[in-house]
């Protein structure tokens, strides 16, 4: 498939590797000079593309930037995507990174305020996984140890689609619903950064607390914050399983 990614970063970046080497025709974007961007896209096997040209003539978008680089992603550069274009939103809303942003502070789930940004419908995925785990905790199908990542949006047939995708990186698949249900799947949530198998994804999505999530999400950083060392990626993962008592992993 063609596949435009914006942001080449730790998410966008792996992804487009990995799209690559499942034999898709990438093409990638970011912030920086096109040089820059040029040297990146050669690290990654994808081509370089300006943000208007990246946009055109693809089957996907995938987004992958900090959330308050959204809305300098105008509007317009979205008014040129096709109906047919399905677009996915890696993205995980931080105060303490993208500022406030009131709306997602006050309840609504990140790809919706996402969704509305930009005026075009989206599913989120790749966004509950660590980077590390990303590059690393891939297995083929059907292997018994193998990592689940959660899916969301209104679109079953672009879910589908997605869902080939997140297989073809090396993960399972678990669809947590409509777009309004991604919620389930957002930082301070048991699903998030958790490393569960599928069975298990399906439980900590449903054991999720809308309310609580935000103030989770924050004591994490709090508690990343005030390590004097950098966590290694097991004990990010432990820290995580810990916040959730009934994390199927915590036990
Ligand atoms: N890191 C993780 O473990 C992880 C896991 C899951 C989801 N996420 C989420 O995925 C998103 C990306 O994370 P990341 O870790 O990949 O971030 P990152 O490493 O900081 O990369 C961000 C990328 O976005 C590009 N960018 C920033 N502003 C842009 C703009 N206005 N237009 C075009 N490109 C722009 C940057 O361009 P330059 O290269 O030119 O700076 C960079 O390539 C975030 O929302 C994050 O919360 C991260």
């Amino acid at each position: 498939m063609k596949i435009g990614i914006i942001g080449t970063g730790a998410i966008g970046g792996t992804i487009a590797k990995k799209m690559v080497l499942a034999g898709h025709q990438v093409s990638v974007s970011n912030s920086g000079d096109f040089k820059k961007l040029e040297d990146r896209a050669d690290e990654l096997g994808a081509s370089p593309k300006m943000l208007e040209d990246l946009v055109r003539d693809v089957e996907i978008i995938i987004i992958s930037v900090p959330t308050i680089a959204i809305p300098s992603l105008a509007k317009t550069l979205f008014d040129k995507v096709s109906q047919e274009t399905i677009v996915v939103d890696t993205s995980n809303y931080y105060p303490f990174r993208d500022a406030d942003i009131e709306e997602i502070k006050y309840g609504k789930a990140e790809s919706v305020w996402l969704s509305e940004q930009i005026g075009c419908p989206v599913i989120k995925a790749f966004n509950m996984l660590l980077a590390e785990t990303l590059v690393s905790g891939g297995k083929p199908n059907g292997a018994p140890t193998r990592i689940a990542m959660a899916i969301s949006g209104d679109d079953a047939k672009a879910k589908e689609i997605i869902s080939g995708l997140v297989d073809e990186a090396g993960f399972d698949v678990v669809d947590a619903g409509d777009l309004e249900s991604s919620w389930r799947h957002q930082p301070g949530t048991p699903a998030y950064c958790t490393e569960l198998n599928a069975t298990e994804l399906k439980q900590a999505l449903k054991d999720g607390d809308r309310e609580a999530a935000p103030q989770i999400r924050d004591s994490v950083i709090k508690i990343f914050m005030e390590r004097t060392s950098q966590p290694s990626h097991e004990e990010t993962i432990e820290i995580n399983r810990s916040l959730f008592p009934k994390n199927p992993k915590t036990a």
